[in-house]
């Protein structure tokens, strides 16, 4: 039985954006969450010295596990068996073997709507049942103890992202717990997406691991450390489910690429280089939380992490995909509809990707800023 999932809209967007570009059009591309910058100094350095004298074979770097437990003693005070790390091209293929190991065909997986694209569509291609929530301001977003109290019946699991994407909203400390302790209480598996740890501007990132050890872990190299196209990720799989998930791998994926896990472990002493960027992503983020409201656009969520805001412009428009080419021919400045990560409200919702220079968000700002203004006053 094949099962029918959407393409990114998105997409539909980013194309048309690397077509005005070629034409020499001045484009920004705020429509994709991922960094303008590459991947660390020193990762590029040992991945050019390993290019010369490995033959990157199959492989699963057990120093790179080994670091990756390391900084979960360093950042959170969690003592992981390297053995539980699991490496990955990243964190979608991590996602589906989360989901494959701790599901059954059928399940029924719950998670927040607005969310990352993938929940739905890898759930729905492996013949999960997603169960969408409709999350609103009130809980920024963001899944609830309540709601999870409240299902009936309950899900067999969750999915869960603090900083999420579209909307950058971070679960407070407490809720997390409250959280954990429902799952627990009612057997709700928890997979929990990591991805954008790292990049938070006031608030705490504890990772779910603290209040449940049976949670699978999701994360990547694709954020934080800036490595999205080096094509790699782990999983923190639950002591009884590392070896299902290395099996998995295995038979899906084989190993990850050799040179990006050479270049990884380098990364993973780069704090400096990569803090710069958060205080990049944070200049940009309060650049736009100063403009948006100018441009009539007040019903925001501030971002306590990651690089988007979630913008409701459901006064200007019910067409977001539409709008948004519309911002794209006009003006330049590639967004991305809401529709992808939300398919019941998304047609009146956009998200803005300020994970460029700053330069470049101002740059920006004051291209939209008139468009916006003409737009309102006709
Ligand atoms: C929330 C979330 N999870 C997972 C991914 C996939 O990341 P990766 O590049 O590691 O596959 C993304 C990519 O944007 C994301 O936003």
């Amino acid at each position: 039985m094949t099962t029918r999932i959407e393409p990114f809209k998105a997409i539909a967007i980013s194309e048309l954006a690397h077509r005005l570009k070629a034409e020499g059009k001045p484009v920004i591309h705020m429509e994709f969450g991922q960094p303008s910058t590459g991947a660390p100094k020193a990762a590029i350095e040992t991945a050019h010295r390993v290019l010369d004298s490995d033959a990157m074979s199959y492989w699963e770097s057990a120093p790179l596990r080994a670091r990756i437990a390391a900084q979960y003693r360093e950042t959170y005070g969690l003592d992981i068996a390297p053995e539980r790390v699991v490496l990955t091209a990243g964190a979608s293929p991590a996602l589906l073997l989360a989901m494959l190991a701790g599901f059954e065909a059928g399940d029924r997986i719950a998670m927040a709507r607005p969310g990352y694209v993938a929940y739905r569509n890898t759930s729905r291609a492996i013949h999960l049942q997603p169960v969408e929530i409709d999350c609103g301001p009130e809980t920024r977003y963001q899944l609830s103890a309540q709601m999870l109290a409240e299902m009936d019946p309950a899900p067999a699991g969750i999915i869960i992202a603090s900083p999420a994407n579209p909307t950058g909203t971070i679960l407070p400390p407490e809720e997390l717990a409250a959280i954990a302790e429902v799952c627990k209480a009612r057997g709700i598996r928890i997979i929990s997406d990591e991805i954008y740890h790292g990049i938070a501007y006031d608030k705490p990132t504890p990772s779910v691991l603290e209040f449940d050890d049976g949670a699978f872990i999701v994360n990547s190299f694709s954020k934080y450390y800036s490595m999205v196209g080096w094509r790699l990720g782990w999983i923190i799989a639950p002591e009884d489910k590392a070896d299902t998930v290395r099996a998995y791998r295995g038979n899906l994926f084989l190993t990850p690429p050799s040179l990006s896990q050479h270049a990884a472990l380098a990364a993973m002493d780069c704090h400096k280089e990569l803090e710069a960027h958060v205080q990049t992503y944070r200049a940009n983020r309060a650049a736009l939380l100063e403009a948006l409201p100018r441009m009539g656009l007040s019903s925001i969520a501030p971002p306590d992490g990651a690089f988007y805001i979630w913008a409701d412009i459901g006064h200007l428009t019910d067409n977001s995909l539409a709008f948004c080419e519309r911002l794209l021919r006009d003006t330049f400045v590639a967004t991305a509809p809401g529709l992808d990560f939300d398919p019941v409200n998304g047609h009146r919702f956009m998200r803005f990707s300020f994970a460029v220079s700053t330069p470049e968000v101002k740059e920006a700002i004051s291209r939209m800023e008139p468009w916006f203004a003409a737009l309102r006053g006709s």
